[in-house]
């Protein structure tokens, strides 16, 4: 017996994946029970050479829709919304537990996707989705869940904040240093994803979703990316003692009539640079979560990156096989409330 696992995606995360799974298979076989076994590797080139994955080469397939049926758990790191979307629903419709790092699909539809995954009583994680290696999904999922969450306010993409921050460091130009973080493998496949904050706001819009108990989707959240940013903006803000962030908020409010609304946004902010969040550098991430019960609470790491984030794909990996040997699936469907979004305008 083994719990047999399916790649789609052998790319930046997906190669640093496959590879701790190849290399470190008694370890993850000790931890889980049972051994976790990787039947293939879906790619759109199934010629290119992949070695640093440590994948063999009979591995590779261009035959997705078929490799997610003979899986108990389906690891998604394609990445875009199709054909991602179908061929999870495909695996949860064969009785596959899901693992994806894919905010952009969850921000489009992520309240469709788990609720199918809950209704095949199947898994479906995606801690890898918002702040890389950040434990952050599980805590707003599973931790938090008794609580109240008035706000959720950070930084998390790794990309910008890199720009940002080697632009405020060193007065480097933006195209030089975002051909940098494409080199270190932060930013996403086409990087105006990044630039323009649209990867932010599909992340907020997971994070609101599950703080608020509610469907927040990207479409819903209003975004301003970083391009307008010049180098003298950063030098005129250094100037006078602040930092540029572009900053995610998704909040409770209080709308004209009085009712509870959500406001969900990302930004480019100045902040002091005595402020907390001034000084995550480089690709890091940091995210503060205010709640009734609990305070304040604040979450920091590595945003991006293929190590990173294959760690969080891991935990949700393991935990979905422990899962499967024991016949159980969780944390289940949320309870969803409907609240009405106010997408700018809240302080
Ligand atoms: P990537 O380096 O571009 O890799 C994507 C992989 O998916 C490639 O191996 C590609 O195959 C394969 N692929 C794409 N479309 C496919 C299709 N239609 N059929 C079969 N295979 C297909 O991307 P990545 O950076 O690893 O990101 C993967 C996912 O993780 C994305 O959802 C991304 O948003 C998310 N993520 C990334 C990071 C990060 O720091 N990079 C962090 C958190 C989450 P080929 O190699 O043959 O082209
Ligand atoms: N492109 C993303 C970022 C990857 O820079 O944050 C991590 O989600």
């Amino acid at each position: 017996m083994s719990v047999r696992i399916a790649l789609l995606g052998c790319g930046v995360v997906g190669s640093a994946v496959a590879k701790r799974l190849i290399e470190h298979s008694d370890e993850l076989t000790e931890r889980v029970g049972d051994r976790l076994e990787l039947v293939g590797v879906a790619v759109r080139d199934v010629s290119k050479p992949r070695p640093e994955s440590g994948v063999p080469a009979e591995l590779f397939t261009d035959d997705a829709e078929e490799l997610v049926t003979r899986a108990d758990v389906v690891v998604e790191l394609m990445g875009g919304i199709e054909p991602a979307r179908t061929l999870l629903l495909k695996a949860i419709e064969h009785g596959a537990s899901v693992v994806t790092a894919n905010k952009a699909l969850l921000g489009e539809d992520g309240p469709s996707l788990y609720a199918a995954a809950a209704e095949a009583n199947v898994d479906f994680s995606f801690e890898a989705a918002v702040a890389g290696a950040i434990p952050l999904i599980r805590p707003l999922r599973i931790s938090l869940a008794g609580d109240d969450v008035h706000r959720v306010m950070g930084i998390v993409n790794g990309t910008t904040n890199f720009i940002l921050d080697k632009m405020d460091r060193t007065g480097a130009d933006f195209a030089d240093v975002l051909a940098e973080a494409q080199e270190l493998g932060y930013a996403e496949a086409d990087p105006t994803a990044d630039v323009e904050g649209y990867d932010a706001r599909a992340k907020a819009a997971i994070l609101a979703s599950l703080a608020f108990h509610t469907r927040v989707s990207s479409a819903e959240v209003y975004c301003e990316g970083i391009t307008a940013i010049t180098a003298d903006d950063i030098r005129a803000a250094r100037k006078a003692g602040l930092v540029i962030k572009l900053l995610a908020i998704c909040e409770r409010v209080t709308d004209e009539e009085g009712s509870a609304a959500i406001s969900a946004r990302v930004h480019p902010a100045l902040l002091p640079r005595s402020h907390p969040l001034a000084s995550v550098r480089e690709a890091f991430n940091a995210v503060f979560v205010e709640t009734q019960l609990a305070g304040e609470l604040m979450f920091y790491g590595r945003g991006a990156g293929g190590e990173p984030t294959a760690s969080a794909v891991l935990g949700d990996l393991v935990q979905a096989a422990r899962n499967r040997l024991v016949g159980r699936a969780g944390p289940g469907e949320l309870a969803y409330a409907a609240f009405p979004i106010q997408t700018i305008g809240a302080a």
